[in-house]
Parts: structure tokens; sequence; C-alpha cells
């Protein structure tokens, strides 16, 4: 097993009615002044930001609003954000929505901490971050993981470049996790945000790591099988509590690392995804289901015993030889998310097939130029972004 640091530092409020402790729980963390972020207006429509309004007030806390974050969040609402939560004098920052609002507020909470800083520039590189503003989430969809997760992910949307930022200061104070408020989710972002929980554990599964990690294995197998069978379950009935349970528990666990100690990340296709997503707009997960299938049949054979192994620990293959059997782990995969309608094809995804000029754009962005390789199980430089952007363009 390869050594690690493990700091998942999120008090995480778990079940029925766990948005009602809210008020108490930012007290415990020193927020008086609380600037809540929230997205397009679903949480209006459900009650559901009314109610924690109530909450705070009940408590005698200050709070201001700002909504209007859009899925893949664009860095300009973030600005705005800290503008208005510096006015406001803002000590906590509360996300009530899902993965796009918590990454807006993860931005703001580092802007209002960082007032002389552009935030892009802890985007880019440019600066480095050393401290931020306590913040936590009311999570309404179980997805991205930004609950629990080191990282937040913008779109400058004057670039076009949707960008991760890894840091231990994106882990948030607080997560208040009530499956119900899951339940009103479109069923295309929930079946989106079951692949994208899968997709970051099958990211940290297939990794340059050889080393044997026996716990950390099984640890992730257990998770893409209970996701399988979950899934399946919430997909007919989006209101059954223990199904959205165990996804919404799972993201969390699944984002947070815990499925990576010992070994390392790759997200390829995560970044092969941000590309999409930052030109075509397209939902996150749906950028994962479209790629991931592509990726495997490219990198296999970089690893056949690993992909083999994983045919046999999650979908029970056991014949044929081990490239065979690594072979049809892929296939079960793909098969799986065509199950749950998930896009494996750029025109699947609703983007059409893409002419060979921006095939090799999308690749240079994610490359930087072609100066940087992406990725670890099999690092990938510009000609190889191209090669599998194509067997997905169809
Ligand atoms: O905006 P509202 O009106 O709230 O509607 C949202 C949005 O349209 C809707 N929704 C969410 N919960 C709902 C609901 N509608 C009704 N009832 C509910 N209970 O769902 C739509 C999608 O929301 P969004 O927050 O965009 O989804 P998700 O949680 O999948 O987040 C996706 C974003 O997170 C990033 C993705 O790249 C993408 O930008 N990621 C963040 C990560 C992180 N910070 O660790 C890791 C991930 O890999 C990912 O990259
Ligand atoms: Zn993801």
């Amino acid at each position: 097993m390869q050594s690690f640091n493990f700091k998942c530092p999120t008090e995480i409020v778990f079940g029925r009615g766990a948005e009602k402790q809210v008020a108490e729980k930012i007290r415990a963390y020193g927020g008086s002044r609380v600037f809540i972020v929230y997205g397009g207006g679903s949480v209006m429509r459900t009650g559901l930001l009314p109610r924690i309004e109530s909450y705070l007030t009940g408590a005698g806390l200050a709070f201001q609003v700002l909504g209007g974050v859009k899925p893949n969040p664009r860095l300009s609402l973030a600005r705005e954000g800290v503008r208005l939560a510096k006015q406001f004098g803002a000590n906590f920052i509360l996300a009530v929505g899902g993965g796009s609002v918590i990454d807006t507020t993860k931005a703001i909470a580092h802007g209002v901490a960082n007032p002389d800083t552009d935030i892009w520039d802890f985007w880019t590189g440019r600066a480095a971050l050393t401290k931020t503003t306590p913040f936590g989430s009311v999570l309404t969809l179980a997805a991205a993981g930004s609950e629990t997760s080191d990282s937040a992910v913008l779109t400058n949307e004057e670039t076009g470049k949707k960008q991760g930022l890894n840091s231990p200061l994106n882990r948030a104070a607080l997560a208040f996790m009530n499956p119900e408020l899951t339940y009103t989710a479109p069923l295309r972002q929930i079946k989106a945000g079951i692949c994208d929980i899968m997709m970051h554990t099958l990211e940290r599964y297939f990794t340059k790591v050889k080393e044997p990690n026996l716990f950390t294995d099984l640890v992730a197998e257990s998770l893409l099988k209970t996701m399988m069978k979950e899934a399946r379950a919430a997909v007919k009935d989006t209101h059954d509590y223990e199904a959205m349970s165990e996804i919404m528990w799972c993201g969390s666990v699944s984002h947070s690392n815990f499925t990576e100690l010992g070994r390392c990340k790759d997200f390829s296709c995560h970044r092969l995804g941000h590309e999409l997503s930052g030109r075509f707009d397209v939902t996150h997960g749906e950028s994962l289901t479209t790629l991931w299938g592509h990726w495997a049949k490219y990198v296999y054979q970089d690893d056949v015993p690993r992909f083999a192994h994983f045919a046999e620990a999650v979908f029970g293959i056991a014949d044929g030889t081990e490239e065979e059997r690594a072979l049809a782990g892929i296939d079960a995969m793909v098969a799986f998310f065509r199950e749950l309608g998930m896009p494996t094809n750029f025109t699947e995804l609703g983007i059409g097939v893409q002419p060979k000029d921006v095939i090799v754009e999308l690749a240079d962005m994610l490359t930087f130029g072609d100066t940087k390789t992406i990725g670890n199980f099999h690092p990938m430089d510009k000609q190889t972004a191209i090669e599998i952007y194509e067997r997905a363009n169809h």
C-alpha cells in the first residue's frame, strides 16, 4: 500500500430532517452572518430555501441570499458572490443545492477570505490558496460529492475553460444530507449523478499504482455494486428512501478520497469531459458516460489483469481469457450506463458529430497546447486525447 494523508473534516448531519439543525451547527462553527447561495430556483419551488431562512431567523442569525447558479457554474457569478458577501460581512457561506451551487460557494468562501486576490487566480495556480471562510451545504442532489470533496470546478465563460481546483481548503465544515431533499431532482439529473458517483470511484480504481490494496479495492467494488443495485431501485421510484440514502452516502464517500487511499487519482475521463462541458455546456455525468468506455478500450492493454479483476469483482465475469474478461467488464459497465439511458457517444450526448478541427481544439485545451499530459494510468498527450474523442465522435 502506498503512503497517504487523509483528512476529511466535514461534519455530516445525515437523515430525515437533517437540515433543521442548520442554525445551531452554523453557530457552532462561528457563523453569525450567513451568505446563502442557490441555483436556478428548485429550492424556492420545493420550499426548502424559505425553511432554511426561517431556521436562521429563528436562531437570530443574519443572512443574505444569492441565486442564479447554473450547472457548470460560471466564474462571473462567483465573482459577484464574492463582492456581495464581502459587502454583507459574511462569516459563513451556505450552499443550498447541488454540486454547482456548492462549488460556487467554495469560490465565494475563498474570495471573502482573500479580498485582494481575483478568485480565478486560485484556479489557474497564479495564486496559492492559504485561507478560506467556513462554509457548508444543504445538499439537494447526490452526484458531484462536492459536499465532502477537496475539489471545486468552475467555468470561465470568457475562455470556455472548465477547471478544477484541488485544495484541503475546499473541504466543507458542514454537510446537511437529507435524502428526502433529493426526491424532487429531475430523473435525468439523478441518473447523471449516479454515474458521476460511480466514476469518482472508477477514476481511482484504474491508476498507475500497481501495489495490492485489498481493503480500498473491496470498498471501491462494494460501492460500485451498491450503486448499481440502488440505481435500479431509484430510477423506478425516486421517493425510495433507502435507495436514495445509499446513493447519497455513496456520493459523499466516493469523492471524499476514501476509495483512493493507498492508491491515487487518474481522472482522465473527468478532464476529457470538462472540455466538453466547457465548450457545449453538457451535463457533467453525461460527459463521463460518453467517454468512459472509449477511454477504457483505448487504455486497457496497459493493465489487462486489473481490468480482468474489475470484471470479476464487480460483474462476476469469470469465463474466458484474461483479455476477454477485461473487455467483457468494460462492456458490462457501458451496458449499465446504457440501461440507465445515459449517452455513450457524441450524438447521444446531444452535441452531434464534431468536425476534426473542433476535436483538435478540445484536445489542445485539455493538454494546455500539448504541454501537459493528463492522467497516469495511460498519460494522455494531445494526440491520445484526439484519438479518444474520435472514438466517441459518432
Ligand atoms: O439549479 P436548481 O434550480 O437547483 O436545479 C438543479 C440543476 O438544474 C437541479 N436540482 C438539484 N437538486 C434538485 C434539483 N432540482 C429539483 N430538486 C432538487 N432536489 O439539478 C440540476 C443540476 O444541478 P448541479 O448542481 O449542476 O448538479 P451536480 O450536483 O451534478 O453538480 C455538477 C457540477 O459539479 C461539478 C461538475 O463538473 C458540475 O459543474 N463537479 C464538482 C466536483 C467537486 N466539487 O468535487 C466533482 C465532480 O467531479 C464534478 O466535476
Ligand atoms: Zn465528477
